[in-house]
Formats: structure tokens, sequence, C-alpha cells
């Protein structure tokens, strides 16, 4: 077991995405060799209707700088609606941010295709900058000490 840490300037970046779109466009943007920011550790998961607002909170509470959420363009949901319903549980979600004392600039939600190597990079670029113009999360009063990317 091993753990792994962010590299020498990055922050801690998680990423959820839909295997069938986001995550097919991250892939895209790897192959046609886009640059792109390395802080992201990305977590597949077979739509953004499976992403429970749970996974999101917990990770910033443990440390995490920023979670960001990609799924299918709406329309293009692979199960029909998934994407909607995460677009209502994640907008929600948005808005309960701060009462948990989380800025939600630390989290967002957005929608890219397999095809979308060049927006992949885009949105991930832009996020990364935002986090670093943030900085680390600052620890919360009595969040859990957890080691971060243990494998
Ligand atoms: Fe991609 Fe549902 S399969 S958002």
């Amino acid at each position: 077991m091993s753990a792994v840490s962010a590299g020498a300037g990055e922050l801690r970046l998680v990423g959820f995405l839909c295997n069938w779109c986001s995550y097919g466009g991250a892939d895209t943007a790897g192959v046609g060799r886009f640059i792109q920011p390395t802080d992201l550790r990305i977590i597949r998961l077979p739509c953004s209707g499976r992403v429970n607002p749970l996974f999101i909170v917990k990770a910033l509470l443990y440390g995490a700088d920023g979670v960001l959420v990609s799924g299918c363009h709406p329309r293009d949901c692979h199960y029909a609606e998934g994407n909607f319903y995460a677009r209502r549980r994640l907008e929600v979600l948005k808005q309960f941010l701060p009462t948990l004392g989380i800025d939600p600039r630390r989290f967002e939600y957005t929608w890219v295709s397999a095809s979308e190597g060049q927006r992949w990079q885009q949105v991930v670029s832009r996020f990364t900058e935002q986090i670093h113009s943030l900085g680390p999360v600052p620890q919360l009063p009595g969040a859990p000490e957890l080691e971060w990317g243990a494998a």
C-alpha cells in the first residue's frame, strides 16, 4: 500500500467522470496530446447520475481542494436521464455547500462528450486555474485527517 501525494505545485482535485462521454473526452484529450494540468485524479463512474452528492462533500471535507463532475451532454446520457437527475442534485448541492463552510467555487459540474478532447482540455484547465487561485482548502475544524490518495 503506498500513498500518492500531489506533485510539487499541484493541488488535490478529484474528477467524477461518466464512462461513456467525459471519460472518453479525457481520453481523447490524452490521445490528442493536448497539454493539460496534472492535478486532477479521475474516478470513472458508469453515469453522472451515479454521483451521490455525499461523494463530493466527503472529498471536500477529507482534503480535496476541488471536485469536478462531468457527464454526457443533456439528452446524450447512455442511461437516458441520468444526467438530468445529476443536474438537479448537483445544483442543490452547490447551493448547500456554503452551509457546510465550503466555498462553492471548489465544486463544478459540466458536460463533455467523448469527441470533445479540446473541450475537456479547456474545462480541466479552467477549473484547475480557478482552484489554484483559491489555494489549498483550509482544514475544517473537526474534519477527519486521512492520508490523501492512499491506494
Ligand atoms: Fe454519461 Fe449518463 S452515461 S451522464
